[in-house]
């Protein structure tokens, strides 16, 4: 494929070794140094010519006249000073013709890459914990790590997604022995994780006035432990119950993981890490806990091992940590897990590195994402200041649909298109802000369909369809790339260029909303080129065959930036 970029970058090195051959310290390829500019009309790419003053003791403006005598590749671009920077304007026809062979010989996969062979990723995300209902606190995992393994599926690494499953602790017991006394079969299986919930609040108010509740609660719990079959069976059957609620979520967002190994898939693998930190001589009594003590990396220690003896989350996440390891040899293990967790990890992985294992601080990431509250408020279940995934994600379908009824009432495979529609809108807006940053929820934000939204992006990929269904015998002229010589359609050839950067920088920063900007940026700008220019011209067979290529090119790569989101293009909406 040809680069144009890599193209100038080409030239401009040969032009600065004519120029002078004195230069030092360039790099090889100098593509890293062009800069897009602030405004079109400044250039498609520039070069900051202070990059060379220093070794060259010149003022930028002098460096960028002579480089502008000197830069003489017509075929590709024409250079321009202006101040300190070279600017490069692109060939045009040239280049609507190489980037439009380029996106659509990749068939759908511009963008793609090869660049992960023979790497393997696990990612662990959306974690949910059992007895809890999804709720939009787990919102975010789901999504960011959902788009995470799309992306590193497209660049050629081997993606292992696991769902850590808080699956482990004392309040199973608990509500084994709540379901004990007061639950039955049938209830359950009609209510679900509410009714298991019911079951746990009702164990702890009764519990407070029968202190000897708490005892067989512990002793449920050690029953699980000790593998005793009613326990398991009963403790397997509430997961299997949680499971069922989440994986109907799953299937609505198209969600998969190829493990669920959790918390107690664990359980049995801690001794022998509390073994090794012993003999490693990390452990420390601590009032009867076990610690790794941390003062000396600015942190509090890590617990270990209660004073009962009993694992943590800790615990268990190490056991895990290794056993990723041996199993899948990873060269990175990502955790999309919120940034409260953040001491978390750090411990995590500051104790892995001082039991010898190198790889914690170079392979580990803590991928996190900030809070999410709902109308300004916390999360909170028992405020009822809480959202519910299947409720949000039923919302949204219904609305996609009363709108599809209103609008396009003869549209076949509505309701698969409310869906496609609703589940756009919703994972949009979670992925489109850097994941950091907090999220308040709104219904009427996250049910808006208008302006930058995951159906205003859907609405113009299948806007370039029905200009390609329309195109008939048009589609077989021959183009000429002279017709997209104007600011819109450079626009998008540009985008489009770039999009595979767009690609890899999400992928290095673990920021799908790079991905969500660069397909929203191409949907915008295929809708001002569509009302600026008319595509279908029977009067111009060879332009419109050049628009109708460049409208196919924006079609795929939309659709195929939306699946990396994890959003579905429809056909027609
Ligand atoms: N279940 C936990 C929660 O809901 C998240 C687990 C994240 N993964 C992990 N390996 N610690 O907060």
């Amino acid at each position: 494929m040809r680069d144009l970029k890599r193209d100038i970058a080409a030239q401009l090195k040969q032009t600065i070794m004519t120029v002078y051959p004195a230069a030092e310290g360039l790099p090889e390829d100098l593509s890293g140094l062009l800069e897009v500019p602030p405004d079109p009309q400044m250039g498609d790419y520039a070069f900051p010519c202070f990059k060379l003053s220093r070794s060259l003791r010149k003022a930028p403006p002098v460096i960028a006249q002579s480089l502008e005598a000197a830069f003489d590749a017509p075929e590709t671009a024409r250079a321009e000073c202006a101040g300190g920077y070279l600017n490069f304007f692109l060939n045009r026809g040239n280049f609507a013709q190489s980037t439009l062979k380029a996106v659509l010989d990749a068939k759908g996969r511009w963008g793609a890459g090869t660049e992960g062979e023979g790497k393997t990723i696990c990612l662990d995300y959306s974690s949910i914990n059992i007895a809890k209902r999804f709720h939009i606190g787990h919102l975010s995992t789901t999504v960011l790590g959902n788009s995470l393994r799309k992306i590193f599926d497209f660049l050629g690494y081997k993606t292992v997604s696991i769902n850590h499953l808080g699956d482990w602790g004392t309040q199973f017991g608990k509500m084994i022995a709540a379901y004990k006394h007061w639950g039955d079969k049938e209830t359950v299986e009609k209510g679900g994780v509410d009714e298991m919930t019911r079951l746990y609040v009702r164990f702890n108010q009764e519990a407070a006035e029968n202190p000897a509740l708490e005892a067989e609660g512990r002793a449920w719990f050690k029953k699980i432990e000790d593998g005793d079959e009613e326990a398991l069976t009963i403790f397997k059957w509430f997961k299997d119950v949680t499971l069922k609620d989440a994986m109907r979520v799953y299937d609505i967002l198209g969600v998969r993981f190829d493990s669920y190994a959790g918390e107690s898939f664990y359980a049995d693998k801690t001794a022998a890490v509390v073994e090794e930190l012993e003999q490693k001589g990390l452990l420390r009594d601590s009032e009867g806990a076990k610690i790794v003590d941390l003062e000396e990396y600015g942190m509090p220690p890590m617990l270990i091992l209660k004073s009962d003896g009993a694992t943590l989350y800790h615990t268990r996440d190490l056991a895990a940590a290794l056993y990723r390891m041996n199993t899948y040899h990873f060269d990175q293990c990502l955790y999309v897990v919120a940034y409260q967790q953040d001491l978390h990890f750090r411990q995590l992985f500051k104790v892995l590195e001082l039991m010898g294992y190198d790889w914690a601080a170079t392979r580990m990431k803590h991928v996190a994402f900030g809070m999410v509250s709902y109308e300004g408020q916390a999360l909170s279940t028992r405020k009822g200041v809480m959202i519910y995934l299947d409720e949000l994600l039923t919302r949204a379908q219904e609305k996609a649909l009363e709108i599809i009824n209103e609008k396009s009432p003869n549209l076949p495979d509505k309701e698969e298109v409310a869906r496609q529609v609703g589940v756009g809108a919703v994972v949009y807006s979670t992925l489109q802000n850097g994941r950091i940053k907090d999220i308040d929820f709104w219904w009427d934000r996250a049910l808006n369909f208008d302006g930058e939204t995951g159906p205003y992006v859907q609405y113009t990929c299948a806007r370039c369809g029905s200009v390609l269904r329309r195109s008939g015998d048009l589609q077989n002229a021959a183009p000429d790339y002279a017709a997209l010589d104007n600011d819109e359609a450079q626009q998008l050839l540009l985008l489009l260029s770039r999009f595979p950067e767009a690609v890899r920088d999400a992928a290095n920063k673990y920021e799908p909303y790079l991905i969500n900007r660069a397909v929203t940026d191409l949907a915008k700008a295929y809708n001002k080129f569509y009302y600026e220019h008319r595509v279908l011209d029977e009067s111009d067979p060879a332009g419109t065959k050049a628009r109708l290529e460049l409208t196919q090119a924006v079609q795929e790569v939309i659709r195929t930036g939306l699946s990396l989101l994890g959003i579905e293009a429809p056909e027609r909406m």
